[in-house]
């Protein structure tokens, strides 16, 4: 096939190679020429992680199980969690029936519930809290004690030679392990330190099965001890 286009003469175009001009003359098979000129697509290799940062991960790993494993005092708890393991197992003065909580739970208990009133060192807020510290009611009949926590005062009350006219909300709602971790906890904080509280107080508490508070101190005299 000749391919002049110009008969009249002239300078001749330079041939036009004929694969360009007739598409059925470049084999399928080929890659065209502006593919040729284009950059490698990306593709993914696999990569193992560097051996450096490997090592480095197992070092970290060895040391940290080192340190837990050569920890002389695991009860102490001396990287956190201030509290000994003899705070979090069960108290050994479990009375009658049931079980008993942990002293920590007495503390969070006080520090959640009553705290707020009496003040985080039981010292209460003079004429408003009576305080808990050295309290003649805590240290006082276990007895009178549960009964309070259960059914809360309402009423004129003498402490530690003042009167208070509040009003002490009742805690009745509470689990009886909660009332017994609570009263263990005031009688055996802040300097306080009564004989041992049982639950056999906290169900003579609840067997008075009373829907109001007590009317002040003169209706706590009048508890049974
Ligand atoms: C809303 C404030 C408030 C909260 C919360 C409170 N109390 Fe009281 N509490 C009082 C007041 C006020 C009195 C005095 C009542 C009165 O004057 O009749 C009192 C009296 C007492 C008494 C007898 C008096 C004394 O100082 O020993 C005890 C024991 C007591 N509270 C323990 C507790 C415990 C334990 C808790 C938490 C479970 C608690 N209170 C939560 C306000 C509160």
């Amino acid at each position: 096939m000749s391919s002049d286009p110009s008969p009249g003469g002239g300078t001749p175009r330079p041939a036009t190679p004929p694969s360009l001009l007739d598409p059925c003359a470049t084999p399928l098979s080929a890659v065209p020429p502006q593919q040729e000129r284009e950059p490698q697509d990306p593709h993914e290799k696999t990569r193992p992680i560097p051996w450096l940062a490997a090592l480095a991960f197992l070092l970290l790993f060895a040391v940290g199980a080192l340190y837990v494993a050569l920890d002389t005092q695991p009860g102490a708890s001396i990287h956190g969690d201030r509290r000994s393991s003899a705070d979090l197992s069960p108290a050994v003065t479990a009375g009658a029936g049931g079980a008993a909580l942990a002293p920590a739970q007495g503390a969070a208990l006080f520090a959640n519930q009553c705290a707020a009133c009496h003040q985080a060192q039981g010292q209460g807020l003079s004429g408003v809290f009576p305080p808990l510290a050295g309290s003649e009611w805590v240290l006082g009949p276990p007895q009178v004690l549960a009964a309070i926590l259960t059914y809360g005062i309402s009423g004129s009350l003498q402490v530690k030679g003042q009167t208070y006219q509040g009003a002490m909300p009742a805690f009745g709602h509470l689990k009886d392990e909660e009332l017994l971790a609570l009263a263990t906890h005031l009688r055996s904080s802040w300097g306080n330190q009564a004989a041992p509280f049982s639950m056999a107080d906290i169900q003579a508490a609840r067997a008075l099965q009373r829907k109001q508070p007590f009317a002040g101190g003169a209706e706590l005299e009048q508890l049974p001890r």
